[in-house]
């Protein structure tokens, strides 16, 4: 049979209105689709530069419906979005990922079940439902990671566990809600694959990102990951399998932990485009946000190919800030930009706070040598701590 594609011209809706949701609009624009927007915000990253921003909460009937008559398809930029949201444009609508897949990546707890259940590696861990779950955990999981199952992120919603009775205490800090309790586990360098996967089976994927954390939160990519050719084809293999077994929809990002021994442990996964493949825009022949468009639109996959190699590097609200200093500032745009492979992106946020993800920047370089020697520069002029190497 053949598919019927929702082509250019027609409303495409989306879920959501921070970063991944604008770059998406982008994305989608350029193809010719025209975009509407859900989100509650009155100005957001995605609803600045939708055609249409339909405010109101994402269980909002009315909006809902208005959502479901415009568009033909639908997807999601935010993975806590209710399930019953997603559910309901289904009704009318092709909607990409499809609810279930979602509803696993929402809480750690199905996400860690269903991952270990289909024989994917993970850090070893507990449930913790109750002070009980918390008082009898193995000792051989601390030192560990006690997690909130629902609404982390960046590091949210986590403590770092050395003792059994230290688990017990950040459980009960927890007030309640279910967690998993994680082994620590020594990492050479963690890594993150990102699929799009079509419903009909169709895979593509895009080179392994190399990701460097500080404070809990993405501060570079480097593509492509420095790791043996082995370990970067396991990758890949393993962020396939992880959608197949999900008969995923869309573009999916699969993190990982690559332990010492050169074992790869799934760490999460994320139903949406990620932000260790911003890079993807400047990079690669088909970006993350394009793919999101045409798997959602079943248009044929584009070539996720990366011409050219790159760091990314995140701009987080710290950089409006002098030291010490209690207002913000303009960063140093010009001399960003005074390196001329380094690709600029702001999300047009009104108010920069620390932590808060504003922007980014992907430099590109001949050799990744090069992407490097640019982004320690950038790093330098805006003040962010370096400690790449
Ligand atoms: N079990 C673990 N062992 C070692 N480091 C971990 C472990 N779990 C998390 N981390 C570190 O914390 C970061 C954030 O944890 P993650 O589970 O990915 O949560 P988030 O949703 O905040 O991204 C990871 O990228 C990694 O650097
Ligand atoms: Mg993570």
């Amino acid at each position: 049979m053949e598919p019927r594609s929702v082509l250019p011209g027609a409303w495409l809706g989306l879920l959501g209105g921070g970063q991944l949701g604008r770059m998406f609009c982008m994305a989608a624009q350029s193809l010719g689709y025209k975009v509407a927007v859900l989100d509650p915000a009155d100005d957001s990253p995605a609803g600045s530069v939708a055609d249409r921003h339909l405010r109101a909460d994402y269980l909002d009937g009315r909006a809902l419906a208005e959502l479901a008559a415009l568009c033909r398809a639908a997807t999601t930029e935010f993975e806590n979005v209710p399930a019953a949201a997603l559910d309901f444009l289904a009704r009318s609508a092709r909607v990409t990922p499809l609810a279930a897949s979602v509803a696993i990546a929402q809480d750690r707890i199905s996400e860690k079940t269903f991952l270990a259940g289909h024989g994917f590696a993970v850090a070893p861990f507990a449930v913790l439902r109750s002070t009980d779950d918390a008082r009898g955990v193995d000792a051989a999981l601390v030192p560990g990671i006690v997690k909130s199952a629902r609404f982390g992120y960046d590091g949210k919603g986590q403590v770092r566990v050395a003792t059994p009775s230290d688990v017990v205490a950040a459980f009960s800090a927890m007030r309640g809600q279910p967690c998993v309790l994680e082994r620590f586990v020594t990492l050479a360098c963690e890594v993150s694959v990102i699929v799009a996967r079509n419903e009909r089976g169709e895979t593509t994927t895009w080179p392994v990102a190399e990701n460097r954390h500080r404070d809990g939160i993405l501060d570079v990519s480097i593509v492509p990951a420095r790791v043996d050719a082995g370990v970067a084809a396991r990758a890949r293999d393993i962020a396939c399998a992880v959608a197949e077994a999900l008969d995923y929809r869309g573009v999916l990002c699969v993190e990982m932990f690559v332990a010492a021994d050169g074992a790869l442990l799934v760490n999460e996964i994320a139903p949406r485009p990620h932000n260790s493949g911003h890079y993807t825009i400047d990079a690669c022949v088909t970006s993350q946000f394009e793919q999101q468009a045409r798997v959602l639109a079943d248009l044929p996959l584009g070539d996720p190919s990366q011409h050219t190699p790159a760091v990314m590097l995140n701009l987080l609200g710290d950089v409006w800030f002098d030291a010490g200093a209690s207002a913000p500032r303009e960063p140093d745009w010009r001399a960003v930009l005074a390196h001329p492979r380094a690709k600029l992106h702001l999300y047009g946020k009104a108010e920069p706070r620390p932590a808060r993800k504003m922007g980014h920047v992907t430099c590109l370089g001949e050799r990744l040598d090069d992407a490097l020697a640019t982004a320690r520069a950038i790093k330098a002029a805006l003040r962010i701590p370096d400690d790449l190497p």
